[in-house]
This record gives C-alpha cells, structure tokens and sequence, in this order.
C-alpha cells in the first residue's frame, strides 16, 4: 500500500465494521480490493494440464519483444489523456521490472483508476492525515510446501513463472491494482519539465505497488476482529472454511515472504512463532461459527503470542527479512513502527530510514516532488529495485541473472 503524509504524523486505522470478514480458503485465496486484503474468498483451483507445447513454442517474455506488463483489464474515470499515461506508466514499470526479474510470462494486471475517496472515504480520512494513493495485491495466492515442512501461500505471478505441466488453475490476471485519480501524479511522459514539489511520480508508486503484488507482503495481519478496536491479535493468516453449519480450521498460514523473517534480538525466525500458533488447533478442528473460533482462540494459550507479536510489530526495530541464501549481505529491518498496527502497512515495508538509502523503494511513506529516478540518483543506486530487494524477490524465487536455479517450494498436496 501506498501512502502518503497529510500535515501531521498521524496514521488512520480501518475499523472493520463487520465483526469477521474474510471467508474461506484452503488452496486458493482471490483478492478482490487492493485497498483491502479482507476481502477475498477461497476458490476451487484444481489441478490442470497445459498443453507442453505452450511452453516450448514460446520464447520466453525476456528474449522476445512481448511486453514484461500487460493490463488485461482496464477501469479508468479520467480523460483519454490521462487515462493511456496511466497506461504507459504501468509498462514502464513492468519493464523496469524485467530488467531485474528474468520474467518468462508476462504479469498480467488489471488496473482500476478512480477517485478512491468517493468510493471508500474511509481511505482518504484526512482527518487522520494519511491518504491511500495507490494499492496493488496478487489476484491469487496459491497454497504449496515448502522444504522446511509448511504450507505458505505462493503469488500466482511467481508460479506462473515455474511454468509446470501440471499447475493449479490461474485466475485471469496476476495482480489487481487501484489507483487513486485525486492525486496530482507526475506521469513519466511529462518528465522534461521538473515535477513540483506536491506532485507524485506514479512510476514510483506503480513500481512500490507492483513489489507488493509479486509478493512483498506478510501474513502477519490483524485477522481477529472483535468489536474491541484495542484487542489487538497479531498472526500469521488463519485458514479456515466457514459455512452456515460450522467452522472448519485449518492452522496459521504464512506467505513466501514470511519465509525470511526473522526476530533482530536473536535472529530466530517468525516461523517459529507460527509453528506455536498451530498447537492452539489440530487441522481439521471444527468450531461451531466464526465467533466461536475467535472466543475459543482467545481463551487459549496461544493468545498471548498474538499479543506478543502485537507488542513486537508496533516497536521499532524489532523485525527483518534476511534471505541468507540469496546474495543478502545483511538483513533488510521492516516497518513496525506504526501504532496501532495497519494491515498492509505494518511488516509489508521497509523500516522508513531505507529512503535514504537504494533500497527507497519499499517504505511505508513515499516522497512527493521527487521521480523514481531523482531518489536511485540521491541515493546513490544504480536502479530502482535497491539491493536489499532484490534478494526479497530472489528468496521467494524470482529468477535473476545472478540467480538463475531459485529455490521452488512444490506442488500441495
Ligand atoms: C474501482 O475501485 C473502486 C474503489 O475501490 C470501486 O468502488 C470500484 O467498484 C472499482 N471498479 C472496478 C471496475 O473494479
Ligand atoms: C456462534 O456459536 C455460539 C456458541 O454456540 C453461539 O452462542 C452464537 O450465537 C453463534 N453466533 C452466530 C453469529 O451464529
Ligand atoms: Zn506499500
């Protein structure tokens, strides 16, 4: 998610009116909202078969012409004008992209460009200071094993890149994107006069959108919602299938990214803490409804590592993302700055001192008056995907030029 500071440094925080909004989910998990990872759904994705030949006929996206990005489905309320730099602002960021990621599909995006603050006024409460200018998330996650024996939710853009025989159905696009048409943006096709000091690169803030949509983002969320906005249960995604009859709970699920984060303090991982999580219920545990799993989580006692990480992920320097195996010369330290805790916000960014550094590009806030390449430039990078970033992407398994076997989790189950 992309923000930025309005005034005062103040954070909004969503109250989620409903008591408990996400659905089901086991393999598969659709987003719907950028702005909002509550609102998803599990959906069936048997296993199919693509015809091999698909792949062997293809050359790869990165040694022909076909473009890195391709928008696949396009909603904008503005002028024509602006509406095709919008257009062009996402393929220049999808080529950016490729010149790191070594992409054999194209990422397929379906972009909504619209007045955010007319539709959710709750993003734009300028009451809080901070308004959403821009969100973007994978259109489907996709539940595999990894080596160390858990299932994590893998982005469908990264498993498109496997490009298995046999491959859980994709949906339509690989990521969803929205973008806030209020915001006075900079588009590159103006970058021959000087961007002003309230204006907002949008090559900057698609690029920052389209990491989280690859898969920069953590599971770590505030998924236990009572209507006690201060009761604050900090885990890993719980899976669970929810009908009219009963519950079905299925343990704390992390992401790709989770796989590398660890604790500053003693460096041990947050798997850990996700592995404790699961002794609160067997897979398979049936509750009567979603409130009695909340009340029956709550009374456990797991319930004070949720608290625990509710502590640990609003104190600042306290957590990071160290992809040992893949060229990290040091760990990269995440937002946990933020109090109250922000779904999205929290734990999904780089600790804010990086905007200084070539790794900008990950912060919870971004700059205005400065373009992508004014901030590579000041910071003394030599591209916008900073060093620390690109060893992110290459532990979740992007292939790169110097990282040309990544590691693959496998086929679940
Ligand atoms: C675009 O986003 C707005 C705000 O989130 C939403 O109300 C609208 O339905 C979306 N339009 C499409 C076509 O997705
Ligand atoms: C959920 O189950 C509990 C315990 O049986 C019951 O008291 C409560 O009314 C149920 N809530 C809903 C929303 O059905
Ligand atoms: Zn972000």
């Amino acid at each position: 998610m992309a923000s930025i500071r309005l005034k005062h440094n103040i954070f909004i925080f969503f109250i989620f009116l409903t008591f408990f909004n996400l659905l089901v989910f086991s393999y598969c998990i659709d987003y719907f909202d950028a702005t909002d990872h509550n609102v998803k759904r599990q959906v069936n994705c048997p296993l199919v078969t693509d015809d091999s030949s698909k792949y062997s006929k293809r050359k790869f996206a990165y040694e022909n012409n076909e473009p890195k990005l391709q928008i696949v489905d396009f909603h904008c309320d503005a002028s024509k004008e602006i509406c095709s730099n919008v257009e062009n602002t996402f393929l220049k960021a999808g080529n950016i992209i490729s010149e790191i990621i070594l992409l054999k599909n194209p990422l397929l995006v379906s972009v909504n460009y619209t007045n955010i603050c007319l539709s959710e006024p709750k993003l734009c409460n300028i009451q809080g200071k901070i308004a959403i200018i821009g969100a973007a998330h994978s259109a489907r996650n996709m539940l595999f094993l990894d080596d160390d024996g858990l299932t994590r939710f893998y982005p469908q853009s990264l498993v498109k890149q496997y490009e298995l025989d046999n491959h859980p159905e994709f949906a339509p696009f690989d990521i969803i994107a929205t973008f806030n048409s209020l915001v006075n943006w900079k588009f590159p096709s103006d970058y021959d006069t000087p961007i002003q000091p309230k204006q907002i690169d949008m090559l900057y803030i698609v690029l920052h959108e389209l990491m989280h949509g690859l898969g920069f983002g953590s599971s770590w969320e505030n998924w236990f919602l009572t209507d006690n906005p201060n009761q604050i249960f900090i885990t890993s995604q719980p899976d669970f299938i929810a009908s009219n009859t009963e519950t079905i709970f299925n343990g704390f699920k992390e992401t790709a990214f989770d796989r590398q984060l660890i604790f500053n303090n003693d460096y041990t991982h947050l798997t850990d803490i996700t592995i404790k999580l699961n002794q609160f219920a067997k897979p398979n545990t049936k509750f009567k409804n979603n409130t009695d799993l909340i009340v029956n989580f709550i009374n456990s006692k797991q319930v004070v590592l949720s608290e625990y990480m509710n502590k640990i992920s609003t104190t600042p320097n306290t957590i990071s993302s160290y992809p040992k195996s893949c060229n990290a010369p040091d760990r990269a330290i995440l937002e946990t700055t933020i109090e109250p805790f922000r779904n999205g916000a929290s734990i999904s960014h780089f600790d804010q001192s990086y905007i200084t550094t070539p790794d900008f590009l990950m912060t919870t806030l971004q700059v205005p008056g400065k373009t992508l390449y004014d901030l590579v430039r000041q910071s003394g990078g030599i591209h916008p995907i900073g060093p620390k970033l690109q060893s992110i992407l290459e532990c979740i398994g992007y292939e790169t030029k110097r990282n040309p076997t990544p590691y693959r989790p496998k086929l679940y189950p």
